[in-house]
Order: structure tokens, then sequence, then C-alpha cells
């Protein structure tokens, strides 16, 4: 008989997309987890709660009744202080505070934290009144980024390729109010133009290790075109950055923003992860989240080759140091986002999913949007699914990918043609 030594915990994951769908597939294979509860959830998560989410108190509540440990996914609950609430109730729960969330509510905080230290980012200036924001425009002799101070659901940053579109994004923003409160203030920023690319690493406060790189592709339509989204597809690990400039954006933005944040008295505990555009091999930070990202997750999560669960837990002990280094799978992994045809805009909803049951077994379906009925499985989102596979090469992942989606149908299915394809071309 095989002897255990340590006691079984169960997990209570927070969020309902395909990045908590990721994390609870990832953690059920864990020696060390018994049953996995999620909150919200989604057609796919395991035993989904009816607690409300945005309820500390029921969660804590079922947290303590349960000896959950949980995992927050999304953005808001972190910056709302969830983790904050959990630890004066002594319960274990991973992710960062709500001060060092700021990272990701707050992009002035974030930006003004990057300048103080040096940390690699581009020009800025910070506004709440529209005609002093024109004015400065007229100073510029290159193109804006305008964005929303505050969470905006993804949708707070205006890519503007005119000084006509800059003006319209102000107004867009400080004057109609389209994201609300979140929009009170904006930045003006330098837009760098490279290849944007996504670096994750897990912090504990002290230490930061990176995890696999990967890809987003976030506008919604092939070759980058259309409005921008959560995100379309992913890929890991991204060509894009390669050894050296991995241990750059590792150092020199990773380890420095860990530091940075404790020598200014807060323990970044969580996913820390930077949107990065990559210029001349140079990388500036755009944005940073405080969290896994969705859909990198998805392929990160196939990729990994060591027990999520024990990571997690170093992260809130302190102790990532001691740690082994993680493993990766060699293979490559991509993840192909099925989207209700619409979104971003407008989508039809409640559409029954076919197909599953065609879908080999080495290929996961995460789902994100999606809801069960009667037995069947329902679209319920604007992003429904993640359908992820691994392969020998990113070419061979992509056709394992893509051959799956085949074989998933809904009336209004949508997705991009072309996830890796933007991989492969750097080869
Ligand atoms: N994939 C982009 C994000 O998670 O914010």
């Amino acid at each position: 008989m095989v002897k255990r030594y340590f006691a079984l915990v169960n997990i209570l994951i927070v969020g309902s997309g395909g990045r908590e769908h990721a994390l609870s597939w990832k953690l059920s294979q864990s020696r060390k987890v018994d049953t996995i509860f999620t909150v919200p959830g989604n057609g796919g998560t395991p035993n989904n709660l009816s607690i409300d989410a945005d309820d500390p108190d029921g969660l804590i509540d079922f947290a303590k009744k349960n000896n959950c440990f949980t995992v927050v996914g999304p953005e808001a609950p972190l910056a709302a202080g969830i983790v904050d609430e959990f630890n004066s109730n002594n319960l274990k729960i991973f992710g960062p505070s709500r001060k060092a969330a700021q990272l990701e509510s707050s992009k002035i905080w974030a930006k003004n934290f990057m300048r103080r230290n040096g940390i690699s980012t581009s020009r800025f200036e910070i506004f709440d009144d529209a005609q002093k924001a024109k004015k400065y425009l007229e100073s510029l002799d290159y193109n804006v980024v305008v964005k929303a101070d505050g969470l905006a659901a993804g949708k707070g940053v205006i890519v503007c390729n005119s000084d006509d579109e800059a003006r319209l994004a102000i107004d867009t923003i400080l004057v109609k109010k389209t994201f609300g409160d979140a929009g009170n203030r904006i930045i003006i920023e330098e837009r760098i133009d490279g290849i944007e690319a996504s670096y994750i690493a897990l912090s504990d406060g002290s230490v930061a290790i990176p995890m696999a790189t990967s890809q987003d592709h976030k506008r919604i339509f092939d070759g980058d075109k259309g409005p921008n989204t959560g995100g379309m597809g992913a890929y890991s690990p991204t060509p894009v950055i390669d050894d050296l400039l991995a241990k750059k954006i590792q150092e020199e933005i990773i380890d420095k923003t860990i530091l940075a944040m404790k020598n200014e008295g807060i323990q970044f505990k969580g996913f820390l992860y930077a949107g990065i555009m990559i210029r001349d091999n140079e990388p500036f930070v755009l944005e940073y989240n405080v969290r896994m990202g969705d859909p990198e997750c998805q392929p990160i999560m196939m990729r990994m080759d060591f027990d999520l669960y024990d990571y997690l837990e170093a992260s809130i002990d302190g102790t990532l140091s001691s740690m082994p280094q993680p493993a990766w799978k060699k293979e490559s992994a991509v993840c192909v986002v099925l989207a209700s045809e619409g979104y971003p805009g407008s989508y039809p909803s409640n559409e029954e999913i076919s197909g599953f049951d065609s879908v080999p077994n080495d290929v996961c379906v995460f789902h994100a949007g999606t809801k069960r009925r009667d037995g069947k499985i329902l679209s319920n989102g604007g992003r429904v699914l993640g359908v992820t596979a691994l392969g020998d090469s990113l070419e061979s992942a992509i056709s394992n990918a893509y051959g799956a989606v085949e074989k998933i149908s809904w009336p209004h299915k949508y997705c991009r043609k072309d996830i890796g394809q933007k991989g492969l071309a750097y080869f």
C-alpha cells in the first residue's frame, strides 16, 4: 500500500472563463487535491456553486466549511480585495492583495510605478480634462494609444492611427464616459509598433519564476484585423521571445517589478503577466495583468509538466525559491477560441453545441461561455470554447487544434483561421 504523508485539500476556483476551466483541469491532476469547486463556473467546470461569486462573505463561509484552498482567476475580485478578506479570515487564497492588484486595476498607478522605478515603458501623460488632452496631442509628433485608467473588461485601450482617432478616443473615454468611472482619467502614451507577446511569471513576493512564453491574438479577424477582444487564441512557446530576450524580460521587468513592489511595501504574490511590445529586440511593458492570461493559460497549462498546486502553495507561503525549476513539455500547444458570431459586439446565445464526443482524447476543449441545460451544452457568452492541442511542432499543434475545431459545431460558431501563424512566420 502506498502511504500518503500530506492532507488532501479541496480547491475553490473563482471565475467562469476558459482560464478557470484550464486551471481546474491542471489542478485536478495534483496528488494533493481532492475535490474542486467552481464559482460561478461554466458548462465545463466541476461542481459549480450557486453562491454569489461577488459576495466574499458567502465564499469565505464555503471555503471555511469545506477546507478550501482558493484560486482566483479574473482581475475584478482581486482588485476588489478578495485576497485581503480571505487572509483576514486565515484562509489560504492564491493571488495578489488589493494593493498589489493596482498594477492592473489602475493603469495610471502602474505607469507611474514603472516611471519611478525605471521599468521600460512608453512615454506618457495623464489627463482628466478633454481640452487639455487634445492640446497635448498637438505637441506630439508620434501616434498614440489612449487608455482609460480603470478596469474596462479589456476594452479601455484605444490604439490610434491619427490625431483625429486620438481626439475621438479622448471624447469616448472622458466625455461620453463609455467606460463609466474607469474613464475618469486617461493616459495618452506613445504608440510603440513592434511584436506583442505575453510574459507571465509566478511570484511569492520575493522571487518570480517564469511560466512558458506565449502569444495571444487579440483582434477578432484573421491577420490581426478588426476590434480588440479578450483574445481569440494563443500558443506556447513563442519564438518571438528567445532565451536571451526572456532573460532580459525576466531580470529587467519581472524581477525589477517584484523588488520595486517589495521596496514600496507591497508584496506581490500571484501570477504577474507583463504584456510586452518588442521593438528592435527591446521589450516595453504595454500593461501589467495580475493574473493568468486568458487564453494564454490554456496552452500553458497543457505544457505544464509539474504539480501546479505545489507552486501555488509555495507562492502563498513565500517558499518559491526552494522549489525545483519548473519543467515544461517540449511540445507546442495551440488554443483556438471558438466564439459566438458577432462578438465582441452583440451575439446570439443559448445555441446547442454538438460534436464534443468526436474530439480526440488528447485535445482539451476548455469551456468559457457555456452552460448546461437538460443534459445539453449551450452557448452562453462571446468566447465560448478554447480548443487546445499539443503537437511536436507549432505546425502540428495548429493542425491538431484545427482538426478538433472542425468536429464542434453550433449555428453561430466563429473562429479565426490563423491562430499560431504569427509564430510560424517567425521561423
Ligand atoms: N489575453 C489577454 C488577457 O488575458 O488579458
